[in-house]
């Protein structure tokens, strides 16, 4: 039995543990890089991965860009009101287009100037008349993706299942604090040494919230106040409750019930976007896995409305990179050790606190299946 096959077997037979006798994945599983090939090509490289948010992109001819496993795309807000994820490389020699974030009526290519519109339409290729290339057949190629709730999902799979269906019940979870309605704060890029199950699974369990953020989110979201929340196929979540004597932190939306006022509602799309969104405040994650222990984290803010005074936004941003260098270092400590012989399974904590790493497990099982020996061979043959 190959190594995968039999990681597989451990990871079918872990995610099928009762919910009560739950255990962590063994260490191999977050630092052997023939596993995190298997599993770009299993499953990974085929799922919906958000991008960012359609805030960041609010007006005609603005944009960002990304990269997503190989892919550089571009992420451009069309003349004709359409969001669209583009190749973001140029149909002349390949040369990447655009860089950052901005807005613009027309992307020049740095290399020979060719131009593209912002729904990826080539408009100029100087000098090339005689040979016949026109915006009628040349454009930027369009990946497969979706608005949900304002967040933007890309697919590198041509034939993958629709995301909307699949995110139904947790539109239940979301549905009164209208998430689509958020204004965009600022965005973040950053790389991370870390496998990128560490960072959702660290970010869905609230064990840890008192004792790694005792300044920054224990006032706010301790341990023992969170509760696991909603979850199905596609998602889970947990409550982050705040206690009586915290500060309120703006209304938002007024169907929000007080329950919902008082606490951030932790969830994660699989198989790599977290999010916490409160009242006022949306924090959203796109976790882009790069080698076995190395991610790029895209992270953005959201608002609602103006209720929050720019001060109160630049205290949340301050908030938000401290606990996100607190989680950065002990994720990135961990993962050192990870490939000791000694990083075997544990105990996983009751299910209000750990118990989404159990469904991100179940999770991971359904994908991965059956160990398929083709693909591997396939993969070390291409
Ligand atoms: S590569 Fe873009 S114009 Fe030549
Ligand atoms: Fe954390």
């Amino acid at each position: 039995m190959t190594k995968i096959a039999s990681l597989s077997t451990i990871l079918q037979e872990t995610a099928s543990l009762p919910e009560t006798q739950a255990q962590s994945l063994p260490g191999v599983f977050y630092t052997d890089p023939d596993f995190f090939r298997y599993e770009v090509d299993r499953f990974l490289s085929k799922e919906w991965h958000c991008l960012g948010r359609a805030d960041e992109i609010p007006n005609p001819g603005d944009y960002f860009t990304t990269k997503l496993f190989d892919e550089p795309l571009l992420i451009a807000h069309g003349e004709d009101g359409i969001i669209r994820v583009l190749s973001n490389l140029c149909r002349h020699r390949g040369m990447q287009l655009a860089q950052g974030a901005g807005a613009t009526r027309r992307f020049v290519c740095p290399y020979h100037a060719w131009s593209y519109n912002p729904s990826g339409q080539l408009r100029n290729a100087p000098m090339m008349r005689e040979k016949g290339v026109t915006g009628a057949n040349c454009r930027l190629p369009e990946f497969r993706s979706e608005i949900w709730n304002g967040f933007i999902y890309a697919n590198l799979d041509d034939e993958a299942a629709p995301l909307s269906p699949r995110l139904a019940g947790l539109e239940q979870l979301l549905g009164r604090y209208e998430t689509a309605k958020m204004r965009f704060v600022r965005a973040f890029e950053e790389e991370w040494q870390t496998n990128w199950k560490c960072l959702f699974e660290n970010f869905m369990e609230a064990y840890h919230l008192s004792v790694v953020h005792p300044d920054t989110l224990h006032p706010y979201t301790p341990t023992g106040l969170s509760r696991k929340s909603m979850s199905d196929d596609a998602f889970t979540a947990y409550c982050a409750n705040y206690p009586e004597t915290a500060a309120p932190r703006g209304a938002g939306a007024p169907g929000l019930t007080e329950e919902e006022r008082r606490r951030s509602t932790l969830f994660g799309v699989f198989p790599t976007h977290i999010a916490s969104q409160a009242a006022t405040l949306l924090a959203s994650f796109s976790i882009q896995p790069l080698t076995v222990d190395r991610i790029r984290v895209r992270w953005t803010l959201s608002t609602y409305e103006d209720h929050l005074t720019q001060d109160e936004l630049e205290q949340r941003i301050d908030l938000w990179n401290e606990v996100n260098r607190e989680d950065r270092e002990k994720l990135e400590r961990m993962q050192t050790g990870l490939s000791s012989r000694h990083a075997t399974s544990g105990p996983l904590g009751p299910k209000d606190l750990e118990g989404t790493i159990w469904d991100f497990q179940r999770y991971l099982s359904r994908k991965m299946g059956t160990y398929e020996p083709a693909l591997v061979t396939a993969t070390a043959a291409g």
